[in-house]
């Protein structure tokens, strides 16, 4: 009798909990199946920029809160060590999402399987050089880890680079490595597009997250073209163009202008090294909107091959004014681009053509 007792209870008691804890564990999102890990490559992960970056990736900043990664991070052998200690901060810091840490000095094992490649590894400039000018040591890099990403990293992969001079980096990664869709291989101008955010934000005393649609055209470099003219803020009367809301209309000619193109300089001036916690953040923002997409109504800037639009010559890595969705980016049409617009577009353009030549040189 008492054994029938005792079964009868765990009977009850079995499905009790399978009907209470049910619907309280699919509510909790603890019965949905968890994401595939996506495979992160950082390259220079033991400098600086890589210390800022991993661990926001690790959070979630740059692919989501419910995006679990293995990150994969390569520096070159002098750097060993130091990359050991970023792993193991990774391993101390203990973040759900990371499902593993590749950190090595072996670029074909650290491109293995990689869906993200963020390339950060290179020589950073100092005060009073110009981006151009650290040119000949980062190509070089560029063209062989084009050649290990084309070999070892998924079909996939979307590649990122950040390393100066960013966009002829960028394009040199896309010569040496053909069978990575031209679509997937961009470059960072997202800090110079936040600079501009900012900038408008603080001069119009607003909030930086009521301010959108500037846009960076061109280069990574001070040639860049700033251009605020199809700006918008958000106020208490609706949305209003920035250009209508400054009383000094010279300001975004001028000062706004060379402020952002300046930015970088100033900052190693400051710091006496490059600008690594806004590049790092920059770099997530621009994953971020890449893969989940940008919100409607706004656009953010990317170094993109082009593909003719706005008379940039086609396959240059150029930075436009983009809207991205289920992975893609698309240049956004149709801007008017006055006189004004278009001779600091061209200037830019320039530069770039003048890079792409010095790159090949260095090469050759
Ligand atoms: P850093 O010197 O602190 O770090 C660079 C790291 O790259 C070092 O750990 C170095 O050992 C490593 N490295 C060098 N050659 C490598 C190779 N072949 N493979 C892998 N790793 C290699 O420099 P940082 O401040 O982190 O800046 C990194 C790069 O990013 C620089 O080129 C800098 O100019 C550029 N940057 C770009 C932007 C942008 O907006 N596009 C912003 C800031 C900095
Ligand atoms: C930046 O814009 O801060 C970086 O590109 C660093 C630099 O060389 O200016």
């Amino acid at each position: 009798m008492l054994e029938f007792i005792l079964w009868v209870r765990a009977i009850l008691y079995t499905w009790c909990n399978l009907l209470l804890q049910s619907p309280y564990r699919y509510i909790m999102g603890y019965n949905k199946a968890e994401k595939q890990p996506v495979r992160v490559l950082v390259t220079g992960a033991a400098g600086q920029i890589g210390y800022a970056l991993v661990p926001m990736i690790a959070r979630g900043a740059m692919l989501g809160a419910d995006q679990p990664v293995i990150l994969h991070l390569l520096d070159i052998p002098p750097a060993a060590a130091a990359l050991n200690g970023v792993k193991m901060e990774l391993v101390d810091a203990a973040c759900p999402l990371v499902k593993g840490v590749v950190a090595t000095t072996d670029v074909a094992e650290a491109c293995s399987g990689v869906n993200i490649a963020v390339m950060v590894g290179g020589f950073p400039r100092k005060v009073g050089m110009e981006r151009k000018d650290v040119m000949s040591r980062n190509v070089s890099i560029y063209k062989d880890q084009a050649s290990a990403l084309e070999q070892h990293a998924a079909a996939d992969c979307k590649v990122l680079v950040v390393a100066n001079p960013a966009n002829t980096n960028a394009l040199i990664l896309k010569e040496f490595a053909p069978s990575i869709p031209a679509h997937n291989i961009t470059s960072l101008t997202r800090l110079d597009h936040n600079r501009a955010l900012a900038q408008i934000s603080e001069r119009l005393n607003v909030d930086v997250s009521d301010v959108k649609n500037v846009a960076i055209w061109g280069n990574h470099s001070s040639t860049q073209y700033p251009d605020a003219n199809h700006a918008i803020v958000t106020t208490n009367q609706g949305e209003r163009p920035v250009p209508e809301l400054l009383a000094d209309g010279e300001w975004l000619r001028g000062e706004f202008i060379k402020v952002v193109q300046e930015r970088g300089a100033e900052i190693i001036k400051a710091r006496k090294l490059s600008s690594a916690m806004s590049a790092a953040g920059a770099a997530c923002d621009h994953i971020r909107d890449w893969v989940l997409g940008t919100p409607k109504g706004r656009w953010v800037s990317m170094g993109v091959h082009s593909d003719g639009s706005y008379g940039v010559p086609s396959g240059l890595i150029y930075s436009f004014p983009v809207t991205c969705e289920m992975g893609q980016w698309n240049v956004v049409q149709g801007l008017h681009i006055d006189e004004f617009s278009r001779a600091k577009m061209e200037a830019t353009t320039k530069e770039l053509l003048e890079e792409k030549a010095l790159a090949y040189s260095c090469l050759a």
